[in-house]
This record gives C-alpha cells, sequence and structure tokens, in this order.
C-alpha cells in the first residue's frame, strides 16, 4: 500500500519512527531493519541484510516467534502480543533510566502481513513499541490503587473502632446517669428520712410516758368500781394489753433499726455516685470498696462470701465515682463466675508509687484464648441479654485514664484474680474527669 502512496516518504517514516520495524520473508531471513531497530540492536541493516533472524538473534524465543510468524503466513491474519503476556522480543535497553523492578524496555508486538501482487503473503513486518513508560505508570498506578486500598481497609477500621467507642462512651454515660438518678433519689429520700427519724425519737419518748402512766392506772385499778374494773379487763383481753406493752418498744426499735439501714444505702448511694463531688479528688480507695460491696451486697449476697484483706495502703488522687464503677463491674464480674456460692476476695496494698487492689474470685476461671479478648468492646461468654461485654472495656478505659494499668490472672477450673494498680498522685486535683474512649482493648 504505501509503494502505491509516495514509497520515498513512507521510507523515509519508517526510518525515521520511534517504533521498531523489521520484517522477514517465510524462511525468515531480515528484509527490512528500521533505524530504531539499528539503534537499539547494535546492528545495522547492511551487517543483517537477508541473513537469518534466529542465527543473527540466538536469544529470541525462537520456537513461539517461529510459531507466531508462521501463522502470520499461513492465515494472512494480523497479530499482537502484548507486554503483559510477553515483556520483551528483544532484550533491549529502555531509553531513560528505568527504575523499579523493569529493568528492560518492555514491548508490544504486531505481526503484519504484507501480500504480494497476487494476495499470497509475501513477507511478516513486525513493530516492536516501547511501553515500558506506561508499563512503569501502570505498575504505581497499581501500587497507588494498593495503597488506596490500604488506607480504605484501615478508614473501616478506625469507623469500627469509633463506632465500639461510642458505644462505650454511651455505656459509662448511661452508668453515670443511672448513679446520677440514685443520688437525686438518695438525696430526696433523705428528707423524709431526717422527719420519719424525729417522729420516732418523739414517738418513742412519748410512748415511754404513756406507760409510765399506765402503770399508774394500772396500780390504782383495784381502787376502781367493780363494773369499771370489768369493763377494764375486758378491753385489756380484747386488745392483748400484756403483749400490746411489749411490742411496742419493740415495734419503735425495730422501726428505728430499719431507718437507719435505710439511710445507710441512701448515703452509700450517695458516696458510690459521688455527684456532690465529681472530679479528681484524694480517695480512700478502701472506702471506695465498702460503699461498692454496700451497694451491690444484694446482687452477690446468695452467691458469694466476701472476704477483706486490707492492707491499708496510703489515700490515692482518683476520680472515685470512676473507680467505684470499675470495682462493681468487677465483683459482679466476679459474682457471676460461680456455678454455685463462690468466695470474692478484696485485697489492697501499695507497690512503689502506686496502690494495688485485687479482686479475687474462685470461680470457672477465663480461659487462655479469651483472656486476650475480654477487654474488648461486646466482647461476652454470657447468654444473650445477660451481659453487653462493655463492663470490663469500660474498666480498662478508666484505669488507663487514672495511667494505672488493670491486669488479669487467671486458671480455668481455679478462678480468676483482677489486680488495678493506680498511681498515688497525678497532679490533676481538681479537674473534671472527662474520659476519652478510644483503641479502648489493650494491645
Ligand atoms: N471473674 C471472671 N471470671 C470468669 N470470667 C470472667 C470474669 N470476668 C470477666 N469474665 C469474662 O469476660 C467477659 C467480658 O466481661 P465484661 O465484664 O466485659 O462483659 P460481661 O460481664 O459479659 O457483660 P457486662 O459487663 O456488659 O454485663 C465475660 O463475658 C466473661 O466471659
Ligand atoms: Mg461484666
Amino acid at each position: 500500500m504505501a509503494d502505491q502512496q509516495n514509497p520515498q516518504l513512507s521510507g523515509f517514516i519508517v526510518e525515521r519512527m520511534e517504533l521498531g520495524v523489521f520484517a522477514v520473508d517465510s524462511s525468515f531471513n531480515i528484509v527490512l531493519w528500521n533505524h530504531f531497530m539499528h539503534t537499539h540492536s547494535g546492528k545495522s541493516w547492511e551487517s543483517l541484510k537477508g541473513t537469518n533472524l534466529f542465527a543473527s538473534f540466538p536469544e529470541l524465543p525462537e520456537s513461539w516467534l517461529k510459531r507466531k510468524i508462521e501463522h502470520v503466513f499461513a492465515l494472512g491474519n494480523y497479530a499482537f502480543t502484548s507486554w503483559e503476556q510477553r515483556a520483551y522480543l528483544f532484550r533491549f535497553k529502555h531509553n531513560r533510566p528505568i527504575t523499579g523492578g523493569v529493568d528492560a524496555m518492555l514491548q508490544n508486538c504486531t505481526f503484519l502481513p504484507l501480500r504480494d501482487a497476487k494476495g499470497k503473503v509475501e513477507l511478516v513486518v513486525i513493530t516492536l513499541q516501547d511501553c515500558t513508560d506506561n508499563a512503569l505508570i501502570q505498575q504505581r498506578l497499581a501500587e497507588a490503587i494498593t495503597v488506596s486500598d490500604e488506607e480504605r481497609r484501615k478508614q473501616q477500621e478506625l469507623i469500627v473502632k469509633l463506632e465500639d467507642a461510642k458505644n462505650q462512651l454511651y455505656q459509662s454515660e448511661k452508668l453515670a446517669s443511672i448513679g446520677q438518678l440514685a443520688a437525686g433519689v438518695a438525696h430526696e429520700i433523705n428528707n423524709p428520712i431526717g422527719f420519719v427519724n424525729s417522729n420516732l425519737g418523739t414517738l418513742e419518748r412519748n410512748v415511754t410516758d404513756l406507760m409510765k402512766l399506765m402503770a399508774v392506772f394500772e396500780s390504782k385499778e383495784t381502787e376502781l368500781p367493780k363494773d369499771t374494773q370489768r369493763e377494764l379487763s375486758k378491753i385489756k383481753k380484747e386488745i392483748d394489753f400484756e403483749y400490746l406493752k411489749e411490742d411496742l418498744a419493740a415495734l419503735i426499735s425495730e422501726s428505728k433499726e430499719g431507718l437507719s439501714h435505710v439511710r445507710r444505702i441512701v448515703s452509700d448511694l450517695k458516696d458510690f455516685s459521688r455527684v456532690d463531688q465529681s472530679g479528681w479528688q484524694i480517695a480512700d480507695l478502701e472506702k471506695c470498696i465498702d460503699t461498692t460491696l454496700n451497694v451491690v451486697s444484694n446482687e452477690i449476697r446468695y452467691k458469694a462470701t466476701v472476704v477483706k484483706e486490707y492492707g491499708h495502703p496510703p489515700l490515692v488522687e482518683c476520680v472515685p465515682g470512676q473507680i467505684n464503677q470499675v470495682l462493681m463491674n468487677l465483683v459482679v464480674n466476679a459474682s457471676q463466675a460461680f456455678p454455685e456460692r463462690g468466695q470474692i476476695t478484696l485485697r489492697t496494698g501499695e507497690e512503689g508509687m502506686y496502690v494495688w487492689i485485687e479482686v479475687e474470685d474462685n470461680g470457672i476461671g477465663i480461659p487462655p484464648e479469651n483472656q486476650q479478648r475480654i477487654f474488648e468492646p461486646f466482647f461476652t461468654t454470657k447468654p444473650v441479654g445477660t451481659g453487653t461485654g462493655l463492663g470490663l472495656s469500660v474498666c480498662y478505659n478508666i484505669i488507663r485514664k487514672h495511667e494505672g494499668d488493670l491486669i488479669v490472672r487467671s486458671e480455668v477450673g481455679k478462678g480468676t484474680c483482677f489486680r488495678i494498680l493506680l498511681p498515688i498522685f497525678h497532679g490533676k486535683m481538681g479537674e473534671s474527669e472527662e474520659i476519652e474512649f478510644a483503641n479502648s482493648a489493650p494491645q
């Protein structure tokens, strides 16, 4: 075709273009070899003219290339191979310094049948296109896609972590508002308790006075007319006066006892939530344990015996309301670890600049594979509806915020011991107690 147009111009273009062009006859002898091929192979047209392609270039993939060229001769079809299938035909150096894993010119090749006047394929023209730049761009693009996939994966992980953190925050806010509610109710109950207590005192005094008066009446009873005596004795029998006299005092003293119990619960509830004194304070951790035990006493009474082994460590700078939450979670977890009745031991002590608290039970224990996971939000082995699996992750966050540590030691069938370590000083007195929830579980 080129011959029919302007052979000189076509020849010029083939010579000058940035494309390798060469042609072979059916015996694989070279009949065309352009400037690009000369430059990159180091062999000139003059030296190659009429020579066998495979004799001149033994490094070529002979059997594959022969088959490819023979097909084009036989079928007269155009053929193509890309660098992705076969990186290169000739091992040429790339024009520019090559970076990365690419050390040779990557080539796309086309195989064009050239027919004689009778339509028979006379020659096969082969072109080589340098694709190294494209390949490098593609490689970088693939790397960029991998990086962006990795980024997306990390973002996804972050979203999950954020979701977990949000849920923990809800949980801790829920606990805090339950505490506030309890403290509010406790405060409201305080007033009626006050006047009932004072009324009980007055009632006790009045009853004692009345009894004194009754004793005098009784001593003078025989002096009354017989009819009146009979009537009085009938009424005394009806109301069981002898029993009533004894019972009145007992009733009053039982009521006073009950009332003092209510007062203690109310004061424990207030202490436990510490709404009236939130934030960083100097606190006695043994008192924290005592109030917490009083608050959860109903939950643990029928499941465990509580043993206290207090070492009287120094006071600690902490957010007491939050330490109470931690203790409550640990004690409730311990009480839920007994198939039947068990023992919960609470110990305290001092170690260097730290105070420690241990909550130990002789329950079912935690298998080693779960010990890695118990601080993860939502990890629970309890039946649906029983545990949310947030208790320990909230505990861990609170202790981390206190720059302390929460360590678990457990053996299946023997029991579990959680050890809380809290630094004695923080220098945060009076600050508010915002807790951040991020990266909750220990690594
Ligand atoms: N003292 C313990 N003995 C045995 N297993 C425990 C003990 N404490 C925690 N675990 C295990 O750790 C898991 C997670 O505890 P966590 O307090 O975080 O959640 P939970 O108790 O299941 O639910 P929630 O506290 O939200 O009601 C529990 O489900 C349990 O398997
Ligand atoms: Mg729990």
